[in-house]
């Protein structure tokens, strides 16, 4: 058996992270991993979460096996956080996963099972994970060109890539802080996917990872709930992750949304058929947690929004150096992505040097995680792109 075993590339991501851990000088930067990072450079456990965790520990709630949808509290208050107070809440059927990644799987299944020839098209960059998760579940996935003109979506390049999507194909969009660019659509833009999802009968899916990491809890799901309005049928996949700060604790939810209320327990059937063949269950301990955040959330949303603000805070000063430096104007678009990465508009050879001369650790396709960025930082960080892409590389 051993001997087909394909020589495979490891992740370049965790490659640069061996090369920033040797290297020596006292200088460096990290802004390679996707996770939050404090203004010490922690990537701390929330206060709120600490709490929860001492409440569960002094109750010690018994470990038996939950239900195969995992934590149904959990499940009900992630739809309230995801849909608002939509007059549609009736029409989910929502299930615990083993967080966002876990949710994507499980619906890539779902459609896999349901109709594997529909493609997914995906936004091109994006999210390095999606297209594996889609093709290991036997999905084909095509990509439609995400790009800005100034900072604002280019619409007009996802449309006519998307031009080849047929009727049952999926539409998958980031809910919000685009990953890795940053750029997100405005409403109106959202209106647009919605408008031809409805007229190419295409099945959006939103894969929302940073919800209140834009603008607001509300505001960054507000193009996903313009969709909850108007289509009948559609998917969801969310995780807590980043914004309760439970990366490790794999907490995660998978969504269908149809109207159609026959359709619930046999589709809630085959969620479960998909989890039970691959994990049985999803773990509870952060869907507990999160349970008890949702339950009294405004410490807890308080919280997320010092990240969100420093993140903030960190894309204001450095979009503000770079203007005073007078440098291109594709660098100072970094003021109006959203969330914690962006995608420098410098090739691999720039990044390179960026690393090389400068100390400074991205992604060779120019993704930078803003997050691990700390203000006294940020001057250092704007002359040292300012001088790479001055430079002939
Ligand atoms: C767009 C997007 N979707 C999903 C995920 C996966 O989230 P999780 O860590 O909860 O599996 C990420 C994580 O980086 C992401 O960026």
């Amino acid at each position: 058996m051993l001997e087909n075993l394909p020589i495979v590339q490891g992740d370049p991501l965790w490659a640069l992270l061996h090369q920033f851990n040797a290297d020596q000088r006292d200088h460096k930067i990290d802004m390679l991993v996707g996770v939050y990072r404090d203004e010490t450079g922690q990537t701390p456990v929330m206060q709120q979460v600490q709490k929860a965790e001492q409440k569960l520990a002094a109750v010690a709630e018994s470990k038996s096996y939950k239900m195969l949808s995992g934590n149904l509290e959990f499940n009900d208050h992630m739809a309230k956080f995801l849909l608002g107070d939509s007059e549609r809440f009736s029409d989910q059927c929502t299930i615990q996963t083993v967080g966002g990644s876990g949710a994507l799987r499980v619906i890539a299944d779902f459609v896999a099972t349901l109709s594997p020839d529909a493609v997914i098209w995906n936004t091109n960059p994006g999210y390095l994970n999606h297209r594996p998760i889609m093709e290991g579940a036997g999905l084909n996935v095509e990509p439609f060109r995400w790009q800005h003109v100034g900072g604002v979506l280019d619409i007009e390049a996802c449309f006519e890539d998307l031009e080849q999507a047929k009727e049952g194909d999926i539409l998958l969009l980031h809910g919000s802080c685009h990953n890795p660019s940053g750029v997100d659509p405005s409403l109106a833009q959202w209106q647009q996917f919605i408008d031809f999802c409805l007229a190419k009968k295409v099945v959006p899916f939103i894969d929302i990872a940073y919800q209140g990491f834009g603008d607001g809890p509300e505001e960054d799901a507000a193009g996903l709930r313009l969709f909850v309005e108007q289509v009948d049928f559609m998917l969801v996949a969310a995780s807590c992750s980043k914004n309760m700060g439970l990366y490790c604790e794999r907490t995660g939810v998978a969504m269908v949304i149809t109207n159609d209320h026959s359709q619930h327990a046999p589709l809630r059937t085959l969620l479960e058929r998909i989890t039970r063949a691959n994990y049985s269950m999803p773990p509870n301990h952060g869907a507990a947690v999160a349970s008890l955040l949702f339950s009294d959330p405004e410490p807890w949303l308080a919280e997320l929004s010092v990240c969100r603000e420093r993140i903030n805070d960190l894309r204001k000063a450095l979009g503000n150096l770079l203007l005073e430096m007078n440098a291109p104007v594709s660098l100072q678009a970094v003021t109006r992505q959203k969330g914690m990465f962006s995608l420098l508009p410098l090739t691999p050879e720039q990044m390179t040097a960026l690393r090389e001369k400068h100390a400074i650790y991205g992604m060779l396709n120019g993704r930078i995680n803003i997050a691990g960025l700390k203000q006294a930082q940020v001057s250092y960080l704007a002359k040292a792109l300012v001088d790479v892409m001055k430079s002939e590389c």
